[in-house]
């Protein structure tokens, strides 16, 4: 996956964490949240659309890609509240927010908490519920697995329910960078983290405190978090939109990134019709 030129990384809320700043200074912020277990890197064919015309900065969630671990338990709250921590460092004071799966879950959360910092809000692939009893089990099997057989055959299971069918021929790129992301990821990262999942606390009931305008994509055959589940937050979200993407499953800004670059770019064009105007000049 390409190297973007402008990759950091900072201190904030005791970890380092390691970003991506592309894209024109003064014109509308949008930052990217990763799934689990990824990284930054999957947001490349956003960075690569969006940047013409949007200041996009991407992050890798503590613990995964290069941002450190820190000492604290991984919390979807920890991890909302790191978001803010690395919008404080960049005086970012408000953002257009999106995230897949995770990062929705991330998302949400933030919004939860810290509405004001958000103008738009973008959730892909995701839900507002909690794990059920079945889901937490799933997650311990999962740690036991990876501890027991090892992080190969963890990537090689998940793969399986990433991808919509057509990718497993047409997407080899994808599901290789995707597989890479899973590897390299720290097992004490994927464990604690799949802890983080299952101790997440429900968002449905905090939808409809949500004002700002909310664009919900979903791959139509994501069969983690599936369109019934994008549906049931669009009935929710009285500002919202849907779109279901065809030739996608749960990575559909991976699968389909033509078409969810389309979905973006027109909403963000709806949040700040002024966005395709010249932006500022970015100061010596
Ligand atoms: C993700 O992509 O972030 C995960 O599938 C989320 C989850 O397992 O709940």
């Amino acid at each position: 996956m390409k190297d973007f030129e402008n990759s950091f990384s900072l201190n904030v809320n005791n970890h380092k964490v390691s970003y991506t700043d592309e894209g024109k200074y003064g014109a509308p912020v949008i930052i990217f949240i990763h799934g689990f277990p990824f990284n930054m890197s999957m947001w490349n064919p956003q960075i690569e659309s969006l940047s013409n015309y949007c200041r996009v900065i991407t992050y890798d969630i503590r613990g995964f890609g290069n941002s450190d671990a820190g000492n604290e338990e991984f919390t979807i709250e920890l991890f909302a509240k790191d978001l803010i921590s690395l919008m404080d460092a960049l005086k970012i004071d408000i953002t257009i927010l999106c995230g897949l799966s995770m990062g929705g879950y991330i998302a949400l959360n933030a919004i939860e908490n810290y509405a004001g910092r958000f103008s738009a809000l973008i959730l892909s692939d995701t839900s507002c519920k909690a794990d059920t009893s079945e889901a937490k089990e799933k997650r311990i099997k999962a740690i036991e697995n990876i501890k027991n057989t090892g992080v190969e055959k963890y990537a090689d299971e998940s793969i399986k329910n990433l991808f919509a069918s057509e990718s497993f021929t047409g997407r080899s790129d994808e599901i290789s960078a995707v597989r890479a992301m899973i590897v390299k990821t720290r097992v004490q990262s994927l464990c604690n983290g799949l802890i983080a999942l299952s101790m997440r606390k429900e968002t449905s009931s905090i939808l409809k405190e949500i004002k700002v305008p909310v664009l919900i994509l979903v791959g139509n055959e994501d069969k983690i978090t599936p369109p019934s589940e994008a549906k049931f937050i669009h009935e929710k979200i009285k500002n919202s939109f849907l779109k279901v993407l065809e030739h996608a499953g749960h990575l559909s800004n991976m699968e389909n990134s033509e078409e969810f670059n389309y979905q973006l770019t027109k909403f963000v064009e709806l949040v700040y019709p002024q966005s395709i105007l010249p932006v500022q000049i970015e100061p010596d």
